[in-house]
């Protein structure tokens, strides 16, 4: 296979570097660029003759001209974004809307082969239509700042003419990840402080598994929108019971259960059966698997952020 040139933004986040990290031990050129907003410079790949990265924020557009003058890239993996804050809203449209803006107009100069972006599962609101959500659900985003903003992102790319890729994404959780029930479980229970999780139910991916279908996507797979999800989902208790299992812990606080919130979907299944259809059998890796490695990731440098961008259940199900 001939060595691309990828452009990852958010390169230091969860998703881009489980990327990145694929993409460098086959041998391909990437070049990172991230503002270290959720994510960590550890996060990164060790610069090589292969491998690169340049500081800034995409909502700069001086900084994503330098970029694109430095690189030609074969394809963009857009996963920088911005949820750190709900009531941030300049912050969620200058990242996630300017900012995307930006690195499409960039991409569309330079006759990027291909752009792929990554979208919230919220596109389609708390309170969605139909279970398993198909990708025929009309959008209806107006539950948060970074629902609208990815959204309009994802619109300003399906207007661009560019050849793109969406993943609307399950949770998409393992090492590396700075958000959701994840690193609070963990925190808490390391403090030996008592849990709550809702009756909700979820489906946990693996940022492995995402990386690794990105990758196929970046070879030509596919084109246009699809569901990143395994199509089951689990009781966030599960995942709290994972996490004890991984921390190997004999004596900790039961959970609180608590009742789902107004606000709180039940369950939020997306229907990945097109996904299936174009990338063939995806292995979801199950939680005992890959906790684990979560867990040494946050014993080694810590939870840091642990952010949110609901405010009331975002703690039990770790909407992203
Ligand atoms: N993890 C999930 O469950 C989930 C669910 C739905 C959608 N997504 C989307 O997937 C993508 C990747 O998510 P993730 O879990 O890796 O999140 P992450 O927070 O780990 O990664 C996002 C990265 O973008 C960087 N960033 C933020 N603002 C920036 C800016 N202005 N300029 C440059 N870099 C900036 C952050 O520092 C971080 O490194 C995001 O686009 C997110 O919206 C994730």
């Amino acid at each position: 296979m001939t060595q691309k040139t990828i452009l990852i933004t958010g390169a230091a986040g969860q998703v881009g570097s489980h990327v990145a990290e694929l993409l460098l031990a086959r041998g391909d050129r990437v070049i990172g660029l991230d503002d270290f907003t959720t994510g960590r410079p550890e996060h990164l790949p060790p610069a090589s003759a292969a491998s690169s990265f340049m500081e800034g924020s995409i909502a700069d557009p001086a900084f994503i001209s330098r970029v694109f003058e430095a690189v030609s890239p074969d394809v963009v993996i857009h996963t920088a974004a911005s949820y750190k804050d709900p009531e941030d809203w300049y912050s969620d449209t200058l990242t996630n809307v300017v900012g995307t803006v930006n690195v499409v107009k960039a991409a569309k100069a330079a006759k990027t082969g291909r752009f792929i972006y990554f979208q919230t599962a919220l596109c389609y609101g708390v309170k969605p239509l139909e279970q398993p959500i198909t990708l025929s659900h009309p959008k209806n985003p107006g539950n948060s700042s970074y629902a609208i903003s990815k959204t309009a992102a994802e619109d300003y790319i399906e207007l661009s003419g560019l050849d793109f890729v969406t993943f609307r994404l399950a949770n998409v959780i393992g090492p590396r990840n700075v958000s959701g029930p994840l690193p609070i479980f963990f925190s808490r229970l390391r403090d030996g402080k008592r849990c709550f999780v809702t009756e909700a139910r979820r489906d946990f991916v693996y940022a492995g598994d995402l990386a690794r279908t990105v990758v196929r996507a970046a070879d030509g797979a596919g084109q246009g929108t699809y569901h990143f999800s395994s199509g089951k989902d689990i009781a966030i208790r599960e995942l709290y019971d994972a996490v004890v299992m991984a921390m190997k812990l004999n004596d900790y606080p039961e959970p609180e259960v608590r009742p789902l919130g107004p606000d709180d979907a039940a369950s939020i299944l997306l229907d990945p059966s097109r996904t299936f259809k174009d990338f063939g059998e995806i292995r979801f890796t199950p939680l005992t698997e890959f906790i684990p490695a979560a867990i040494d990731y946050y014993r080694e440098y810590g939870v840091l952020g642990e952010y949110t961008h609901l405010k009331l259940p975002a703690e039990t199900t770790g909407e992203r």
